[in-house]
């Protein structure tokens, strides 16, 4: 009888594909919201990898590019409520990036459920809650985003159209049509 040996006996089989979110949080609302839904027992899904900004204001269109261009399957921003910025107008200033950034991500073929900004004041842990289940659910559907693997097949593309740009008729091709 035939023996399998331990480098023939199959791997550990790969855990199921959850979705990634990257969250940018205001420190002075939706992170302390976060807080509170943490210290309150308020369980979310645990796909969510917050990161504390001083306001969404200061969410650069960048941050949220990277973070899909680097593995997030959505990304969502959390601000203070309009009129409550602490800054004065650093959410209305978010809004029109969203709204640019939904445009851009359109463009990129990147459905619109996977970039989302919501309010959140500080006293809205249930609301952390609703809102990052109902991300999740929503990404779950749409399934995983793979801009990275992507990104690599565009550089393979790009690579290969310059070539054949710097290389428009190999020689030998030439040469058969001179002759
Ligand atoms: S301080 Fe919270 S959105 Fe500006």
């Amino acid at each position: 009888m035939a023996t399998q040996t331990a480098s023939q006996a199959p791997g550990p089989a790969a855990p199921p594909w959850e979705p990634r979110i990257v969250a940018f949080f205001c420190n002075w609302c939706t992170y302390t919201a976060a807080d509170l839904a943490g210290v309150s027992r308020l369980t979310h899904a645990a796909n969510v990898r917050i990161i504390r900004v001083m306001c969404s204001g200061r969410v650069d269109p960048q941050f949220v590019l990277a973070a899909f261009a680097k593995g997030a399957d959505g990304v969502l921003l959390g601000g203070c409520h309009p009129g409550d910025c602490h800054y004065g107008e650093g959410n209305y200033k978010a809004v029109r990036r969203v709204r640019m950034l939904h445009r851009v991500l359109a463009e990129m073929g990147i459905a619109p459920d996977r970039f989302r900004l919501e309010w959140i004041s500080a006293s809205e842990g249930e609301k952390v809650r609703l809102v990052i289940n109902d991300m999740v659910a929503k990404v779950r559907a749409l399934g995983p985003l793979g801009l990275p693997g992507r990104f690599r097949e565009w550089d393979r593309e790009m690579a290969s159209l310059e070539h054949t740009l710097q290389h428009p008729l190999g020689a030998e091709e030439v040469g058969a049509h001179a002759g």
